[in-house]
């Protein structure tokens, strides 16, 4: 059995020290906007290159937090992919602004730059840009839209903690950035947890009350505000692991080159990584024919392997008010039906690869001869 992310290898080997974190936030009964999660906004923003971090009760609300932080809302549009997780548009919509698609780039699943000026009407105020699986997008090619047509851009990392675009960190792109510490998540929670973070202190003051039921202080509200605030025991658990992150992400990459190397000879399409790009490997995606007869197959020999996203955003029942039809954004919904994500942890071992690949290059045996 080697499931797609195994969360229990990892607690394993930390097990003691997030017990004594766990154990003394509790001690410390300061449950509410306590100690720990100033620290680990403090180190976060650090570490991933800005200069505030705002803790959040979860990616979803991070990115909502942004939104509402930078004024977005009623009668604005928001362009963003329509090949990520739903809570990119979810908080989009729940803002009250307007989801509008822009299709992607074939090689990086990443919003495709040069498509974006063509969805601009008037009413365009923001692009929530995606780094999908742990890779950048054209983080410049983004930005220099914006520019030209004064946007906000808000950068979805929820699954890039620590990657890399030229060089630089990118938690200090574009106006806000906004992570996710859903458990499986390159950094996880044990539980719900987000950030979002700046370089704009004025946007983080404000993002920080709108999170705290739009408080400056015990009930005296500015404006109203939500119940978004990050919990004091995961910012707990959260500190103990940031010390770790970079080691684990240097693991899936080096496990990444190794996926590489045993897959070279196939007839799978490998992740592309841009030159400018450190790709931190959230998801290791490949591209082959027969993907659904390969995954069952997988699955059948106790293999984890998923599909990030099967369903485009543009053609789910939730936006069939939106009327489109799958050849609206043809890249994502050709990409949608061949993707296939294989096992994906730092704690995954070269033995466990090759197992993979063994099962993988029988899976497409079998298709070959089957779905001819
Ligand atoms: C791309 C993307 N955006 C947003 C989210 C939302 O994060 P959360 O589950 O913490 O609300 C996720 C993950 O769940 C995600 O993968």
């Amino acid at each position: 059995m080697i499931p797609l992310v195994d969360l229990r290898r990892q607690y394993q080997s930390i097990k003691d020290e997030v017990h004594t974190a766990v154990n003394e936030a509790i001690e410390s009964m300061a449950f509410i906007n306590g100690p720990q999660i100033k620290q680990f906004e403090r180190d976060f923003a650090r570490i991933s290159g800005a200069k505030f971090g705002v803790g959040a009760s979860s990616g979803t609300t991070a990115l909502q937090l942004a939104l509402t932080g930078l004024g977005i809302g009623h009668g604005d549009e928001v362009i963003t992919v329509p090949n990520t997780f739903i809570a990119t548009t979810e908080a989009i919509t729940h803002s009250g602004a307007r989801v509008v698609f822009v299709d992607i780039d074939e090689q990086t699943y990443n919003i495709d730059a040069s498509k974006i000026e063509a969805a601009i009407t008037d009413k365009t105020r923001a692009i929530i840009a995606v780094h999908l699986y742990g890779q950048p997008c054209d983080i410049e090619g983004v930005l220099a839209v914006a520019r030209k047509h004064d946007l906000k851009v808000i950068f979805d990392a929820a699954q890039a903690h620590l990657a890399e675009y030229d060089g630089n960190p990118i938690g200090g792109y574009g106006d806000a950035v906004c992570y996710s510490f859903y458990p499986g998540k390159n950094l996880g929670a044990y539980g719900d947890g987000g950030i979002v973070l700046t370089n704009d202190e004025d946007l983080a003051k404000r993002m920080e009350m709108l999170a705290d039921h739009g408080r400056e202080e015990k009930y005296a509200h500015l404006m109203e505000g939500f119940n978004y605030r990050l919990s004091e025991i995961q910012a707990a658990i959260l500190n103990v692991k940031l010390k770790y992150l970079p080691e684990w992400t240097k693991s899936r990459q080096m496990l990444a080159r190794e996926y590489g190397r045993l897959l070279q000879s196939m007839d799978v399409v490998l992740p592309y990584v841009d030159e400018k790009m450190s790709h931190v490997f959230h998801l290791f995606v490949v591209r082959l024919q027969h993907r659904d007869e390969i995954k069952s197959y997988l699955n059948d020999k106790g293999i984890g392997a998923g599909i990030h996203y099967p369903i485009t955003l543009h053609t789910q029942k939730a936006y069939s008010y939106m009327n489109h039809a799958p050849d609206d954004f043809p890249v994502a919904e050709r990409c949608s039906k061949e993707i296939l994500s294989l096992p994906m942890f730092p704690e995954l071992t070269i033995e466990d690869l090759q197992l993979i690949v063994r099962e993988l290059a029988s899976a497409q045996d079998k298709s070959r001869t089957q779905y001819v």
